[in-house]
């Protein structure tokens, strides 16, 4: 199940529509992100424009159909093999054609094919206890150029304050119900997240009363 605007959605289902059916649905959920992260879609086509991304944790794929529209190839990596269909099925009924698809059985290890000049987390490495975030990076390090531009976005401190600095097993539940881990990331836990190859060009923090997320953008300079 993921989240499609308001709804819960089980893709399965989803995959059993005609195609026409499941792009009007498609369209229907990605009305609520296009108003949610519009100012994200305009910043990051430019920046992506031209670079071969690769995405980690891309959901139903609503902001890889953005991008690749601009960049010059676009790759989802995801946990679930049924996410990965889906993600074919939605990029061949919007006919992108520079899409690549990894499904990462062990996301500490995975080989990806190639290296990238462009690297998006949305909502995903703080959903996993520090350490094993870590081991991710350091995995997907290997494959970032350098120059390679890196958009991560994480729960800023605030927001876990203010929801009375829970534990993270129990964090998740008021960021993404049911959810079993989530941890805030400041700038210096980010910056340990990523190494000292990784040089911070932007922070905006942003959403609800401005503590709902935090967006950090680094460049990859050796
Ligand atoms: C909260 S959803 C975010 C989806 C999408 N990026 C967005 O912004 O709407 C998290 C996604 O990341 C995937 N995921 C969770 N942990 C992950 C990890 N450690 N590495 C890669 N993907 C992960 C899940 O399967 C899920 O699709």
């Amino acid at each position: 199940m993921l989240p499609g605007g308001r709804d819960r959605v089980r893709i399965e289902s989803l995959l059993r529509y005609p195609d026409w059916l499941l792009k009007l649905r498609y369209k229907w959920f990605a009305r609520f992100w296009e108003a949610e992260r519009g100012w994200e879609y305009k910043k990051y086509s430019v920046v992506f424009q031209g670079r071969d991304i690769l995405e980690i944790g891309s959901g139903l794929g609503y902001d890889g159909i953005k991008y690749s529209a601009s960049a010059t190839s676009y790759t989802y990596a995801e946990l679930n093999l049924v996410q990965v269909d889906f993600l074919k099925r939605i990029t061949a009924i919007y006919n992108r054609t520079n899409m690549g698809f990894e499904y990462m059985e062990d996301p500490t290890a995975h080989v990806f094919p190639k290296q990238y000049s462009g690297f998006y987390a949305h909502g995903v490495l703080h959903h996993v206890p520090f350490d094993l975030a870590k081991q991710e990076f350091e995995n997907i390090d290997k494959y970032l150029a350098p120059g390679a531009y890196c958009v991560f976005l994480m729960y800023p401190k605030e927001r876990w304050v203010a929801a009375g600095s829970p534990d993270f097993s129990a964090f998740g539940n008021s960021t993404d119900g049911g959810c079993p881990w989530t941890e805030y990331y400041d700038l210096e836990k980010m910056q340990q997240l990523v190494g000292s190859k990784y040089k911070l060009v932007d922070v905006s923090k942003w959403g609800h009363q401005s503590i709902e997320f935090v967006n950090y953008e680094f460049v990859k300079v050796v």
